[in-house]
């Protein structure tokens, strides 16, 4: 076979890769219910380090927060968490066990559709210097970097002092980090 026709035939396992794939791993979307709750807490302190999670110096607890549970067949595969106020809607927490699946896509497109039936004109999260993989992922959906509030950590480890001192990529966590969409 030619290099070229190698070229090709490697593009075509690809795409049947990831034709397969798409088939293989359908996922469904479903509000947080009642019997969610216990499996909420158990993520939030597992996957936050404690029940709590504070942004801009409030304390959230996800566990009671309304939000979406991402299903692969009887398998909870992600979790988005929010908060409404005053026409905004905050993201809290956004998780995702199977990656690169876009179980985390599925999850923000039905935390944005709340958010638009409850009113909101912007859709908002905080994120920190560190998460790399979370910029990108936002950004490429739409938000864009609106504030970033340097040093902001030191005040959230006062009311969170389990937040670590260094984070993803060995990167010092220290700022927090706006994104915003605008829903009109
Ligand atoms: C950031 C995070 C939420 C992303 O979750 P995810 O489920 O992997 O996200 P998705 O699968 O929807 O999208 C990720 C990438 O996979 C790609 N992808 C989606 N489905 C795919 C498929 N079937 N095959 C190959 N790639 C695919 C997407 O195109 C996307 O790439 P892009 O950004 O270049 O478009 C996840 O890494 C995570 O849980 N991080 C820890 C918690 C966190 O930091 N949360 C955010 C702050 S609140």
């Amino acid at each position: 076979m030619t290099k070229r026709g190698q070229e090709s035939d490697h593009i075509n396992q690809i795409h049947r890769a990831r034709f397969s794939k798409s088939i293989m791993t359908s996922h469904s979307i479903a509000p947080i219910h009642t019997q969610d709750r216990d499996w909420v807490k158990q993520i939030i302190v597992e996957q936050w380090a404690s029940s709590i999670v504070v942004t801009r110096g409030q304390v959230h607890r996800p566990a009671i927060l309304p939000g979406f549970v991402c299903w692969k067949g009887k398998e909870r595969v992600g979790l988005v968490t929010y908060r409404v106020e005053k026409q905004e809607c905050e993201i809290i927490t956004l998780n995702s066990f199977t990656e690169r699946e876009g179980v985390a896509t599925e999850l923000l497109q039905a935390a944005e559709k709340a958010a638009v039936q409850s009113g909101c004109n912007r859709l908002w999260v905080i994120t920190t210097n560190d998460n790399l993989d979370a910029l990108r992922f936002y950004q490429r959906r739409g938000f864009t970097i609106t504030k970033v509030y340097t040093d902001a950590l030191k005040e959230s480890r006062k009311l969170k002092p389990k937040i670590p001192e260094t984070g993803l990529y060995e990167i010092p966590i220290r700022d927090e980090i706006e994104l915003e969409k605008n829903l009109h």
